[in-house]
């Protein structure tokens, strides 16, 4: 399994990196301890349309899709000539640019629970910000939370992973989970008058149950506290209004990044007027907040995505031709108690499992192996993007089945664990209704 040689580059190149730069990587998703070295490749050179090459110059068809943000495809020729022009123009001014307007606007036509918009780098700054914004026009502290939501303080107080962070937080954000009304109920009962906002992932691995997300938004009104979607990852990838247009849920406020400008780094948070005007009175502001290939970027991304409605339906034809054909092949195989392909269409996710019903991370970093093996680049979901064509899906499903094949028979020989040595460890086990970053 995998070919120690055909990764010696990679591992000299991991020596050289561990002795100046912590965790070898700038995102932790991303980082060599992610995956099994000397078996994988560690570090990637280049990227176009669905295909990465890494540092040795060997070329995989990519499903992480940069962790999210390339909807439209890697080098997409629209978003990457909109960026050269605007560079002739200039990066950053003293002043706001006009394309700021031009952007929001954008953002406000397409997305339902949009009448005002500020602009942020990181999904973290939309995340943050729209929490601030919650607790200053409620003048309340308590944060209630489903799911990932980045990596500033009152979130990251929540996680396995928050050394650095003042304890004293932990008493302000509490988790509920994902089609379980009971749960958040419950905490609103605990701390009566005293919560500002609930933030969720309005979808991640299961799909709503009934009216969960109408009734989550009921019961946050009705208890005085806001609604906030996060949809960093739904965002401009479920619709082009995002998944509160899919499920027809507006929130008061929102939060985006991720595929807003297919890899440039730009977030956003977007909300009803009454509520975004409370943003006047909280300090949100950023050197780079308005910052112009970023802005030129999103600018392509949103035209495109508003003028041909058939980037996102595509994107969900793939999604659902490989998520319907991994399942096949699960069931084919008999693996259906071990393994499974949930979530959404334009971001499948695969899930592992022990006998006891505990995920497996060795299972999970066995598939993987096998998966890049035969030359694609994946790590737990597929990021389904605009460039990703049948041929891609029918070569995906092989290798897919042809994977699943082998892992059985590593079952069935009691050899997963000999096989994948030490597992990778996640960045964090999340908490209810949450997943791993
Ligand atoms: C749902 C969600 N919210 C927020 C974030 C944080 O975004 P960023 O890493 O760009 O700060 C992420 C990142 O993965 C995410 O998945």
């Amino acid at each position: 399994m995998g070919d120690e040689h055909k990764y010696a580059k990679h591992l000299l190149h991991y020596e050289r990196v561990r002795k100046i730069i912590p965790n070898q990587s700038q995102t932790l998703s991303k980082s060599p301890g992610q995956f099994r070295k000397g078996t994988m490749p560690l570090f990637s050179a280049r990227a176009k349309g669905a295909y990465i090459w890494d540092i040795t110059g060997n070329k995989l068809l990519d499903y992480m899709g940069a962790l999210g943000p390339i909807i439209l495809g890697y080098a997409d020729t629209v978003t990457d000539n909109a960026i050269k022009k605007q560079l002739k123009d200039g990066i950053i001014f003293s002043q706001p640019h006009p394309l700021e307007f031009e952007v929001a606007k954008l953002i406000t036509q397409l997305v339902p629970g949009a009448d005002m918009v500020r602009f942020g780098k990181n999904g973290s700054d939309a995340t943050s910000g729209a929490v601030r914004i919650a607790r200053a026009y409620t003048k309340r502290d308590v944060i209630l939370f489903c799911g990932y939501h980045g990596a500033q303080d009152w979130y990251i107080v929540s996680t396995e992973r928050s050394a650095g962070v003042p304890r004293m937080l932990k008493q302000l954000v509490h988790g509920f989970e994902y089609n379980n009304l009971d749960s958040l109920e419950k905490l609103f009962t605990k701390f009566p008058g005293k919560v500002a906002a609930v933030i969720m992932e309005p979808a991640y691995a299961e799909h709503p149950k009934g009216r969960f997300l109408a009734d989550v938004k009921r019961l946050a009104h009705a208890h005085g506290a806001l609604l906030i979607f996060d949809e960093v990852i739904t965002g401009f990838r479920w619709s082009s209004g995002g998944a509160q247009k899919y499920f027809g849920v507006t929130p008061d406020l929102s939060c985006f990044g991720k595929s807003i400008a297919n890899g440039m780094p730009l977030s956003a948070i977007a909300g009803t007027r009454t509520v975004m005007q409370k943003t006047e009175d909280v300090f949100f502001s950023f050197t780079y907040g308005g910052e112009c290939l970023s802005l030129a970027a999103a600018k392509a991304v949103l035209s495109e995505l508003k003028r041909n409605p058939g980037i996102l339906k595509h994107v969900w034809r793939m999604g659902e031709k490989l998520q319907k054909g991994i399942q096949k092949s699960i069931e084919s195989h008999g693996l259906s108690h071990s393994i499974a392909c949930v979530g959404f269409p334009p971001r499948p996710i695969m899930q592992f499992y022990k006998d006891n019903g505990e995920s497996s991370p060795e299972l999970r970093a066995l598939f993987q192996q096998y998966i890049i093996d035969a030359g694609i680049l994946y790590s737990t979901y597929w990021n389904i993007t605009y460039a990703h064509r049948e041929h891609h899906i029918a070569f995906t499903l092989r290798a897919v089945d042809e994977a699943l094949r082998k892992v059985k028979h590593d079952i069935a020989e009691g050899v997963v664990l000999k096989k994948v040595g030490r597992s990778i460890a996640p960045v964090f086990a999340m908490h209810a209704g949450g997943k791993k970053a």
